[in-house]
């Protein structure tokens, strides 16, 4: 005969191992492994804002093809006369979930704006992206 203590203790213990699960399942692995800007060169030519509207534009794009085409890999480049054309790479784990690489591509693209318009790196435990 099963004690009522026994079972409560199994329901509990289900309970609680679906919750570290779904923790661990719904997790963006946003924990920062490593990060680096490139050296700053040529920016006294530079138009800064037409600079930050082609960032902004790849960033909108490489989102675009994570949510839509279901990328773990996106590539994106824009440029406008004669400024530098700007490029971005991204690149999360395939075990992470659309909506967990969505999520570290966001935590990922407002830590890469600390670097000056010339771009950068960060890297999370769970994608990759530069600038
Ligand atoms: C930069 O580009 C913007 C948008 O085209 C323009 O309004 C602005 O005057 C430009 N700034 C410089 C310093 O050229
Ligand atoms: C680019 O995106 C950032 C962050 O979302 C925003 O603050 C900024 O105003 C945008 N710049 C342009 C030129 O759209």
């Amino acid at each position: 005969m099963i004690q009522p203590n026994f079972v409560s203790l199994i329901v509990n213990f289900i309970f609680l191992s679906c919750l570290t699960l779904n923790l661990v399942l719904s997790e963006p692995q946003t924990h920062l492994v490593s990060q680096g800007c490139t050296p700053s060169k040529l920016q006294t030519s530079v138009n800064f804002s037409i600079i930050e509207d082609s960032v902004n534009a790849t960033f909108r794009d490489i989102r675009e093809q994570i949510i839509t085409q279901n990328k773990y890999f996106a590539k994106a480049q824009q440029g406008y006369g004669e400024n530098p054309a700007v490029s971005t790479l991204f690149q999360c784990r395939n075990y992470l979930s659309v909506h967990d690489c969505v999520s570290c591509f966001d935590v990922a693209a407002v830590k890469i704006r600390n670097c000056p318009a010339a771009g950068g790196r960060v890297v999370y435990d769970g994608c990759f992206l530069s600038l």
